[in-house]
């Protein structure tokens, strides 16, 4: 990598440091930059967390954590470097004491590099402690450190950053009374996709697609993030939570403010982050009721993977009436010149028949006259662009050809480009990218405060209508398939119908 990706000394501190996140993502993505050797030479890692224990099984946690998430192996001279950089400060989120400790091992790591470092705060515990935690980086005085040089403090917020516009606010609220707004970085790590920074350049680095990307070409844009698990050992989080809270308010709705904004002025954090603001403001409200915008539903029991799961209602830690979503579908509408009339759908579910994110921008039919003869020879297919952003990462574009041979025949047929063809498979994670980023002070691919007001904006009246109807309205789909019926009813109600990606 160039050396304009180049952070300068850092201390990394993370909440929630013994929590399922650090262990999955977080340590591996600090093991992988280490490995590629775009870590500052002055790095420090701290792990911060409520449970006592020492440096030395921090470390050890650490190198069990890398063994099993890190896509590449633990080698013995990448973790020689990184393993005596990792110290732990135990401590309770609301101790005041606690992060006067974290300051003193900050300051002393300073005195020992004998040169100033950055700071910067990784809050990956539960939401109910954000608060607690950004006050104390206020009280201690570790917020403003050094503020207003360029090695002032960061701090990344992890998902969910609020539960509805209200709660959003006011964690704006508090974020922004110890934090200038330049210094968070709010993380949702479908940003730090490959796949999902490629739609930028595919957009804005060629010039076929720009001439075409409005209403008189596009007919409709569907959005599917679909998964195949279930809700696993999370059903007391998901619970609390559901699909248009954990999937759609976040990384679908950034899917859609990239596919639809307009083009940046430049590349810079701010340019982007105001074009994808514009857009989700854009949306129109969505209609409720039967006839409305909006579809939820959950999965029944099913089979997936060759096996026979169980349904949502069935899985440890729900409550047998529950009224929590685990799939989600809209019809969105942008009221903009570029897009006015153009349905934008949404979908996302658990345990769906697999695990596909994907864009596909539907163009409208070319006028039939010429190849509109009845019968079998003519098989015509709507244009398709579609951007696979994950599994098997590419792009397609579904076209309608000849077929070979003495008579005219057409049917359509399927260009591609496969990441894991032209540059190979092992990319960066997302969180890899996302933590460079933070340090370097790039934060392009972070949400700003307006940008997650505008999303609850959109998603909160709807969540308060749900929680007004209870299960009224609450559909059902089996586990591995590709979804309920009343999500193909908001489709068919503009004639159209689901993708099958
Ligand atoms: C998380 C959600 O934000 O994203 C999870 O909380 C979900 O429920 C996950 O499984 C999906 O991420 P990815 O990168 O596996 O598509």
């Amino acid at each position: 990598m160039s050396k304009h990706r180049g952070a300068p000394p850092t201390v990394v501190v993370i909440f929630g440091a013994s929590g399922d996140l650090t262990a999955r993502k977080l340590i591996p993505a600090v093991y992988n930059l280490a490995f590629d050797n775009l870590l500052p030479a002055d790095f420090h890692l701290i792990g911060f967390g409520r449970k006592e224990i020492s440096d030395e099984e921090f470390r050890s946690l650490s190198a069990a954590a890398i063994r099993e998430f890190s896509r590449r192996e633990l080698t013995p001279e990448v973790w020689a470097r990184l393993e005596g950089r990792a110290t732990y400060v135990a401590g309770g989120y609301d101790e005041k004491e606690a992060f006067v400790r974290l300051a003193t091992q900050i300051d002393a790591i300073e005195a020992r590099l004998g040169r100033e470092v950055q700071v910067l705060f990784y809050v990956s515990t539960p939401p109910t402690v954000f608060s607690p935690i950004l006050t104390n980086l206020g009280c201690s005085g570790l917020a403003r450190r050094k503020l207003g040089s360029p090695l002032h403090t960061k701090v990344i917020i992890e998902k969910p950053f609020g539960r509805d516009l209200d709660s959003a606010r006011e964690l704006n609220r508090v974020v922004r009374s110890v934090f200038e707004e330049h210094q968070v970085y709010r993380i949702d790590h479908y940003l730090g996709k490959e796949t999902v920074q490629d739609l930028l350049v595919q957009r804005f680095a060629n010039s076929i697609f720009e001439p075409l990307w409005n209403r008189n070409y596009i007919d409709s844009v569907q959005i599917t993030v679909a998964e195949e698990v279930g809700v696993g050992t999370r059903g007391g989080y998901y619970e609390g939570s559901g699909c248009l809270r954990d999937m759609i308010q976040n990384h679908t709705m950034q899917l859609l403010a990239l596919t639809a904004m307009e083009p940046p002025v430049s590349l810079s954090a701010e340019a982007v982050r105001d074009e994808k603001v514009k857009v989700l403001q854009a949306i129109q409200p969505l209609r409720l009721g039967s006839e409305g915008d909006v579809a939820r539903a959950q999965y029944a029991a099913g089979m997936t993977g060759g096996k026979v799961v169980p349904g949502y209602l069935q899985e440890a830690g729900i409550r047998a009436d529950s009224a929590t979503e685990t799939y989600a579908a809209m019809r969105l509408s942008i009221n903009n010149w570029r897009w006015q009339g153009v349905p934008f759908y949404l979908r996302s579910g658990k345990r769906m028949a697999r695990r596909v994110s994907e864009i596909a921008i539907h163009f409208k039919r070319p006028p039939g006259t010429l190849f509109a003869a009845a019968g079998e020879r003519f098989q015509l297919a709507p244009n398709t662009l579609s951007f696979q952003i994950q599994p098997d990462e590419g792009l397609g574009l579904v076209l309608n050809g000849k077929i070979p041979g003495l008579e005219t025949r057409t049917q359509p047929v399927k260009m591609s480009f496969r990441y894991a063809t032209t540059f190979g498979s092992n990319t960066p994670e997302a969180y890899e990218r996302l933590v460079l980023d933070a340090m370097i002070g790039d934060g392009t691919l972070f949400i700003r405060g307006d940008e997650a007001e505008a999303s609850w904006k959109l998603c909160t009246p709807v969540l308060d209508f749900w929680r007004e109807q209870g299960r009224a309205g609450m559909d059902s789909y089996p586990a591995g398939s590709w979804g309920p019926s009343n999500a193909d009813m908001l489709l068919a109600r503009n004639t159209h119908t689901w993708r099958q990606p």
